[in-house]
């Protein structure tokens, strides 16, 4: 049967809502419960073809070791020509986000589509014994959002409030001709988070915390994406991140998960049984680490998902019966205890088929061609893996129709969906409170508009939009876009317009209504992540929006606030400052869909009412746990037909973060919380230089005196690290002007991780300061001279040894002033205070410490 048109068979058994309160935690219902007690087997709508896989069997018993192993190497555009490609046998190619043809971001639709077809002819002319087409990869995620002039629809989150599966395969479809169009045949999508907290800078790109609803929309979106399995102007989907991403601690990017196998199973497994089942061929790898804290007698370590024989072979390929190609995500076997970028047997042997290695994929490819050679990695793994790409090649069409050959090759237009897309918007938006008819609007009103928002195509498109981030980005870098500003103008009819982005300037008891577009900045990934040392409330870290919307609440105008956001926030101050709120999430590039929602037709008639419901639950605090009671619960949103009263809400503030009795985070890929980081000169021979938020940005000391160089580099994830390279005396310094109490913690350690590159011949003093003239200063040049160079160390310091040595821990301003002196260089990473560090048994004791000098 053809896939697309294939109704939602169900092979999972049909589970569970309050499944054994598995689900009741959540408070969602959307299907019968039937718990699952082991990993079920799933069938797939695209079965195994016979003489495919003789086809396959054939091909692979005829491929050297160089070409299997380079099948299974997957590079990034930016470290690797279409030449090196054909020369080392490469399988496939990803572009990051933000990595575009020759680096330029105005590449147009021919620029993307050469250079695909560039790698597939360097392929099909390697000389291979059976030449095997290169499959391209790409997070279009919301749409082919790397892509200059793409229409960007709105982030998973709004299409979890829509809830309409046949709009997500809409979408689905109208992105995999985009992609196709530009000659790539692989997306990275869709995520199958079943995201349990909010902090987690991956929120909006989870469908809901209702595990069925990201199941039915999951495999909508692959119906979408894949359609029939060789369809030219289709590609293929990735499940991802496998298993349970959306389930770590603290709701941390790449973190650690905490939960029962029994939820593992019935909550994060769902996503996958209903895509597998509609045959998604790719499942991608997640970073994060699993203990089942269910297991009797003793919790059970899974370790990281891209290590685990358990996760990747037996349940997903094995009970589950999954027969397409498992891909690590981007340097992930890295985080495998005792790999390397370049080398990790343990993933392979886990399962892992296809590697994504950006950029150190040839010492990849030598290491692992050893590795087999040696019997470290099975030659019958190797097959498998090889075996498993090659079908979904096949299966994809691929040998037959080369990149110029899809039906939408090189067409501008099959960028374009802004049609669907408005639609879409309109159905993703929620309506929070609407009190004294402050919506809908009748058209030719006197409208004032304000908010940072209101004119920013970033910051409605959110992360993975023409950048990683969805930052360093202008309104002009997304032609064919509209601002909601500009739908504001197209729909309010002959109404008198103005606008301040701020509210200055401005007289709002001059207008009939004001509108205020305002909301979270665009982040990717774990940069999105709200720190433990933080809150959800959104006012701390949005301070510009309670101004904009005190400069215009309370004048006798009604306020009208369209919050954009990638998570649900605590945000009781902007509800009341706002006659009506409308939770917009990342609406993507067609801002008219949210005026169509907020004005009469010209006709003075509604003619869009409110239809999304909240796919997570709204906070009531800044702080949420298990227990507390939301503002709105899942499910909710007002509309025209049906409206309902909010009143007042209390308002709460918190000046500490959510789980600081566990951790304090102080840098992690940047400076967390109020931290912020400087180089500064021992002697003050040179004034402070500080660091912005710009991952990427270098801090050091002036030209004249070079004394230390800080850069951006990797010790567990991209971009996790500053390394540090000493050229003359020079401090560096994490601090803050707030001073943290550290004696909340019990036995608190500082813990950092540690990659040192060069030895210090001198001493390395690590100071805690508690204000001026007060602090504890340990010197680490014992400890560090005796780890081995080039590898990745966690420290674990006892607070106590800083407090032997004077620092009083009731009041630390800067928790991580380093002074050290050439020769000496290291990268950081990941640093923090951890409750109970101190007494693990890896911890280090004060008297490893030399006496600072
Ligand atoms: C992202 C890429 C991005 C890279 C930058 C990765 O995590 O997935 O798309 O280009 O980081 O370091
Ligand atoms: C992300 C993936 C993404 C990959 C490639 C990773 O950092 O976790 O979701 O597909 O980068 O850009």
């Amino acid at each position: 049967m053809h896939p697309a048109s294939a109704p939602v068979r169900r092979h999972v058994p049909s589970l569970l809502a309050c499944a054994a309160a598995l689900l009741c935690s959540t408070g969602l219902v959307e299907a019968a419960p039937r718990v699952l007690k082991d990993w079920p087997a799933v069938k797939s709508l695209v079965a195994a073809d016979p003489a495919m896989e003789a086809r396959i069997r054939a091909i692979v018993a005829g491929m050297s070791l160089a070409e299997k192993v380079g099948q299974m190497t997957q590079p990034e555009i930016k470290y690797i020509t279409p030449e090196e490609a054909g020369r080392h046998h490469i399988g496939s190619v990803l572009n990051g986000g933000g990595a575009w043809p020759g680096n330029k971001r105005e590449a147009s639709v021919a620029d993307w589509l050469a250079l695909s077809q560039a790698y597939h002819e360097a392929l099909m002319s390697s000389g291979a014994r059976t030449p095997i087409p290169i499959i391209w990869g790409t997070d279009a995620v919301h749409g082919h959002g790397n892509v200059r002039g793409a229409t960007l629809f709105p982030h998973n989150i709004g299409l979890g409030a829509a809830g309409d599966a046949a709009l997500v395969e809409e979408i689905g479809a109208a992105t995999a001709r985009a992609v196709r169009a530009t000659g790539i045949q692989w997306v990275f999508a869709p995520t199958l988070a079943v995201a349990q907290d909010a902090r987690w800078g991956r929120t909006y790109e989870s469908f809901s915390a209702d595990p069925m609803v990201v199941a039915r929309l999951g495999a909508a979106s692959v119906r979408g994406l894949q359609g029939q399995l060789g369809d030219s102007s289709r590609v293929v989907a990735t499940a991802k991140h496998f298993i349970g991403d959306g389930s770590t601690e603290f709701g941390r990017d790449q973190g650690h998960s905490q939960v029962s196998r029994a939820q593992m199973i019935n909550v994060h497994g769902q996503g996958y049984y209903a895509t597998l089942a509609t045959g998604v061929q790719t499942v991608m790898a997640s970073f994060h680490s699993w203990t089942d804290v269910g297991a009797k007698p003793a919790s059970k370590d899974y370790g990281k998902m891209h290590g685990s024989h358990e996760l990747l072979t037996v349940a997903l390929k094995e009970k589950m019966g999954f027969d397409g190609l498992v891909v690590s995500d981007w340097n992930g076997i890295s985080q495998v205890p005792g790999c390397r970028d370049s080398s990790c047997p343990q993933a392979i042997k886990a399962g892992i088929d296809m590697v994504m290695v950006p950029e150190d994929w040839r010492a990849f490819i030598q290491n692992t061609i050893a590795q087999v050679e040696r019997g470290e990695i099975p030659m019958s793994r190797i097959d498998d893996a090889v075996t498993r790409i090659l079908r979904v090649k096949m299966r994809a069409g691929l040998f037959e129709t080369s990149p110029r050959q899809s039906a939408v090759a090189g067409k501008p237009e099959a960028l374009l969906a802004r049609d669907l897309a408005r639609r879409a918007v309109r159905q993703t938006l929620v309506l929070l409170k609407n009190e004294r008819g402050a919506l809908p609007l009748a058209q030719g009103k006197r409208i004032l508009v304000v908010g940072k928002s209101a004119d920013n195509l970033a910051n409605q498109a959110g992360g993975w939009s023409m950048t990683w981030q969805g930052t360093d980005t202008q309104n002009a870098d997304f032609p064919a876009s509209q601002s909601i500003l500009s739908g504001i103008r197209e729909v309010a009819g002959a109404a008198t317009l103005s606008f301040s982005a701020d509210g200055s300037g401005v007289d709002p008891s001059q207008f009939d209504a004001v509108i205020a577009v305002i909301g979270e900045t665009p982040y990717a990934e774990g940069v999105g992540d709200i720190s433990p040392s933080s809150t959800l409330q959104h006012s701390r870290r949005y301070p510009e929006d309670l101004a904009v919307l005190r400069a215009v609440s309370g004048r006798g105008v009604p306020v009208i606030s369209v919050f954009l956001s990638g998570r649900t926030v605590y945000a009781n101050d902007l509800l009341n400052l706002s006659d009506a709120f409308v939770a917009a999430w990342l609406p993507g590039s067609e801002g008219a869909g949210v005026a169509d929602l907020l004005f009469k037709n010209a006709a003075g008639q509604v003619a869009h009412d409110f239809r999304a419901k909240l796919p997570f639950a709204w906070p009531s605090a800044p702080c949420v746990s298990a227990k507390s009671q939301p503002q709105f619960k899942p499910g909710y949103g007002l509309s025209y037909a049906k409206p309902g009263t909010v009143r007042q809400l209390p308002v709460s503030v918190r000046s500490g973060g959510c789980d600081v009795s566990k951790e304090l985070l102080i840098f992690r890929q940047t400076g967390q919380g109020p931290y912020q980081m400087h180089v500064g000169s021992p002697s003050g021979a040179w004034p402070n230089r500080g660091l912005g938020s710009d991952l990427n940005a270098v801090l050091e000391a002036p030209a004249e005196q070079p004394a230390i160089r800080v850069s951006t580099t990797q010790i567990n994830t991209q971009q996790d690290a500053k390394r540090l390279v000493w050229m003359g005396p020079a401090t560096f310094h994490i601090g803050s002007n707030q001073q943290a109490d550290l004696t909340v913690y019990p036995a608190p350690a500082l813990v950092f991780d540690l990659l040192p590159e060069q030895a210090p011949q001198r001493p390395v003093r690590l100071r805690m300061e508690c204000g001026p003239g007060c602090g504890g200063t340990l010197d680490l040049q014992r400890v560090i001279s005796a780890l081995p160079t080039g590898q990745r160390h966690s420290l674990k310091i006892p607070l106590a040894c800083f407090a032997a040595q004077g620092a009083d821990l009731s009041r630390i301003g800067a928790p991580f002033n380093l002074t050290a002196d050439a020769p000496f260089a290291a990268a950081f990473a990941h640093i923090r205070v951890r409750a109970g560090a101190a007494q693990e048994p890896d911890a280090l004791s004060c008297s490893q410490f030399s006496p600072a000098p």
